[in-house]
Protein backbone atom coordinates (compact mmCIF):
# COMPACT_ATOMS: atom_id res chain seq x y z
CA UNK A 1 0.00 0.00 0.00
CA UNK A 2 1.35 3.22 -0.76
CA UNK A 3 1.01 6.59 1.07
CA UNK A 4 -2.10 8.70 -0.49
CA UNK A 5 -1.13 12.42 -0.97
CA UNK A 6 -3.81 14.96 0.73
CA UNK A 7 -5.12 18.30 -0.03
CA UNK A 8 -2.07 20.85 1.03
CA UNK A 9 0.73 18.89 -0.68
CA UNK A 10 2.37 20.76 -3.89
CA UNK A 11 2.12 17.16 -5.99
CA UNK A 12 -1.24 17.64 -6.42
CA UNK A 13 -1.14 20.50 -7.93
CA UNK A 14 1.76 19.62 -10.39
CA UNK A 15 0.95 19.04 -14.35
CA UNK A 16 2.30 15.26 -14.66
CA UNK A 17 4.29 14.26 -17.37
CA UNK A 18 3.75 11.61 -20.10
CA UNK A 19 4.94 8.04 -19.43
CA UNK A 20 6.93 7.60 -22.07
CA UNK A 21 7.72 3.57 -22.05
CA UNK A 22 6.04 1.39 -19.62
CA UNK A 23 8.80 -0.77 -17.55
CA UNK A 24 9.53 -2.62 -14.47
CA UNK A 25 8.69 0.73 -12.58
CA UNK A 26 5.66 1.54 -14.25
CA UNK A 27 4.28 -1.59 -13.49
CA UNK A 28 5.54 -2.34 -9.48
CA UNK A 29 4.14 1.44 -9.03
CA UNK A 30 0.31 0.19 -10.71
CA UNK A 31 0.53 -2.83 -8.72
CA UNK A 32 1.00 -0.35 -5.54
CA UNK A 33 -1.60 1.82 -6.58
CA UNK A 34 -4.13 -1.06 -7.35
CA UNK A 35 -3.51 -2.52 -3.82
CA UNK A 36 -3.99 1.22 -2.73
CA UNK A 37 -7.35 1.76 -4.29
CA UNK A 38 -8.68 -2.04 -2.75
CA UNK A 39 -7.41 -0.96 0.53
CA UNK A 40 -8.98 2.13 0.46
CA UNK A 41 -12.84 1.85 -0.78
CA UNK A 42 -12.14 4.16 -3.35
CA UNK A 43 -13.70 4.66 -6.65
CA UNK A 44 -10.47 5.79 -8.71
CA UNK A 45 -6.95 6.83 -8.06
CA UNK A 46 -4.33 8.78 -10.03
CA UNK A 47 -0.41 8.22 -9.69
CA UNK A 48 0.22 11.99 -8.71
CA UNK A 49 -2.36 10.76 -5.42
CA UNK A 50 0.71 8.73 -4.43
CA UNK A 51 3.47 10.79 -5.04
CA UNK A 52 4.23 9.95 -8.62
CA UNK A 53 3.63 12.70 -11.11
CA UNK A 54 2.97 10.58 -14.18
CA UNK A 55 -0.44 10.40 -15.94
CA UNK A 56 -1.46 7.16 -14.72
CA UNK A 57 -4.42 6.45 -13.45
CA UNK A 58 -6.74 3.67 -12.22
CA UNK A 59 -10.67 3.04 -11.86
CA UNK A 60 -12.58 0.60 -10.48
CA UNK A 61 -14.99 -1.02 -13.28
CA UNK A 62 -18.64 -0.06 -13.19
CA UNK A 63 -19.56 -3.38 -14.40
CA UNK A 64 -17.25 -5.99 -12.50
CA UNK A 65 -16.07 -4.37 -9.35
CA UNK A 66 -13.53 -7.19 -8.73
CA UNK A 67 -11.56 -5.14 -12.02
CA UNK A 68 -9.92 -2.54 -12.15
CA UNK A 69 -8.96 -0.33 -15.25
CA UNK A 70 -5.86 1.06 -16.10
CA UNK A 71 -5.84 3.73 -18.22
CA UNK A 72 -1.55 5.29 -19.48
CA UNK A 73 -1.63 8.86 -20.65
CA UNK A 74 -5.30 8.94 -20.89
CA UNK A 75 -6.88 11.50 -23.71
CA UNK A 76 -10.97 12.35 -24.10
CA UNK A 77 -11.85 11.25 -27.62
CA UNK A 78 -15.26 12.80 -26.79
CA UNK A 79 -17.38 14.63 -24.00
CA UNK A 80 -21.08 14.67 -23.76
CA UNK A 81 -22.93 18.26 -23.69
CA UNK A 82 -24.99 16.76 -21.41
CA UNK A 83 -23.96 17.56 -17.58
CA UNK A 84 -25.28 16.21 -14.19
CA UNK A 85 -24.62 16.93 -10.69
CA UNK A 86 -23.65 14.80 -7.94
CA UNK A 87 -21.77 14.40 -4.69
CA UNK A 88 -17.78 13.56 -5.19
CA UNK A 89 -15.37 12.36 -2.63
CA UNK A 90 -11.71 12.11 -3.53
CA UNK A 91 -9.23 10.12 -1.19
CA UNK A 92 -7.05 13.25 -1.03
CA UNK A 93 -9.93 14.71 0.41
CA UNK A 94 -11.17 12.38 3.47
CA UNK A 95 -14.46 12.91 4.32
CA UNK A 96 -15.31 15.99 2.57
CA UNK A 97 -17.86 15.99 -0.54
CA UNK A 98 -18.42 18.76 -3.02
CA UNK A 99 -21.58 18.59 -5.47
CA UNK A 100 -19.58 19.11 -9.02
CA UNK A 101 -21.34 19.10 -12.44
CA UNK A 102 -19.58 16.58 -15.27
CA UNK A 103 -20.37 15.40 -18.79
CA UNK A 104 -22.85 12.04 -18.50
CA UNK A 105 -21.04 10.77 -21.26
CA UNK A 106 -16.76 10.67 -22.17
CA UNK A 107 -14.73 7.96 -24.70
CA UNK A 108 -11.38 8.01 -23.80
CA UNK A 109 -8.41 7.26 -24.86
CA UNK A 110 -5.11 5.37 -23.66
CA UNK A 111 -2.87 2.82 -23.10
CA UNK A 112 -3.33 -0.22 -20.78
CA UNK A 113 -0.06 -1.87 -18.57
CA UNK A 114 0.66 -3.96 -21.41
CA UNK A 115 1.05 -0.91 -23.69
CA UNK A 116 -1.93 -1.62 -25.97
CA UNK A 117 -4.03 1.20 -27.20
CA UNK A 118 -7.51 1.15 -25.17
CA UNK A 119 -10.62 3.17 -25.89
CA UNK A 120 -13.38 3.23 -23.37
CA UNK A 121 -16.47 4.67 -23.36
CA UNK A 122 -18.18 5.52 -20.12
CA UNK A 123 -21.22 7.08 -18.63
CA UNK A 124 -22.50 7.55 -15.32
CA UNK A 125 -20.44 6.88 -12.25
CA UNK A 126 -17.48 5.65 -14.72
CA UNK A 127 -17.19 8.75 -16.75
CA UNK A 128 -17.51 10.58 -13.76
CA UNK A 129 -14.50 9.10 -12.15
CA UNK A 130 -12.94 9.43 -15.24
CA UNK A 131 -13.26 12.98 -15.49
CA UNK A 132 -11.85 13.51 -12.05
CA UNK A 133 -8.87 11.26 -12.27
CA UNK A 134 -8.06 13.42 -15.74
CA UNK A 135 -8.24 16.38 -13.67
CA UNK A 136 -5.49 14.70 -11.24
CA UNK A 137 -2.87 14.63 -13.94
CA UNK A 138 -3.50 18.51 -14.28
CA UNK A 139 -3.22 19.25 -11.10
CA UNK A 140 -6.91 19.78 -10.96
CA UNK A 141 -8.89 19.21 -7.26
CA UNK A 142 -12.74 19.09 -6.53
CA UNK A 143 -12.25 21.86 -4.24
CA UNK A 144 -11.51 23.86 -7.21
CA UNK A 145 -15.23 23.27 -8.76
CA UNK A 146 -16.36 24.26 -4.58
CA UNK A 147 -18.48 27.14 -4.12
CA UNK A 148 -17.74 30.06 -1.32
CA UNK A 149 -20.80 27.75 0.81
CA UNK A 150 -19.12 24.70 0.24
CA UNK A 151 -15.77 25.60 1.44
CA UNK A 152 -17.16 27.30 4.57
CA UNK A 153 -18.92 24.21 5.48
CA UNK A 154 -16.30 21.92 5.19
CA UNK A 155 -13.56 24.72 6.73
CA UNK A 156 -12.54 22.96 9.65
CA UNK A 157 -11.62 19.71 7.90
CA UNK A 158 -10.04 21.64 4.97
CA UNK A 159 -7.57 23.45 7.46
CA UNK A 160 -6.61 19.94 9.25
CA UNK A 161 -6.16 18.54 5.82
CA UNK A 162 -3.78 21.16 4.43
CA UNK A 163 -2.01 20.90 8.02
CA UNK A 164 -1.48 17.69 8.53
CA UNK A 165 0.15 17.72 4.43
CO1 LIG B 1 -9.37 12.29 -6.44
Amino acid sequence: MRKIRVYGEDILRRCATEVKNIDGKTIRLIRGMKQTLKQSHGLGLSAPQVGISERIFIALDDKNRDRIITVINPEILTISKDNEIDMEGCLSFPEIYFSIQRAKKVILKGYNEKGKEIIIEAKGILARCFQHEMDHLDGKLIIDYATDEEKKFWKEKLEKLSKSS
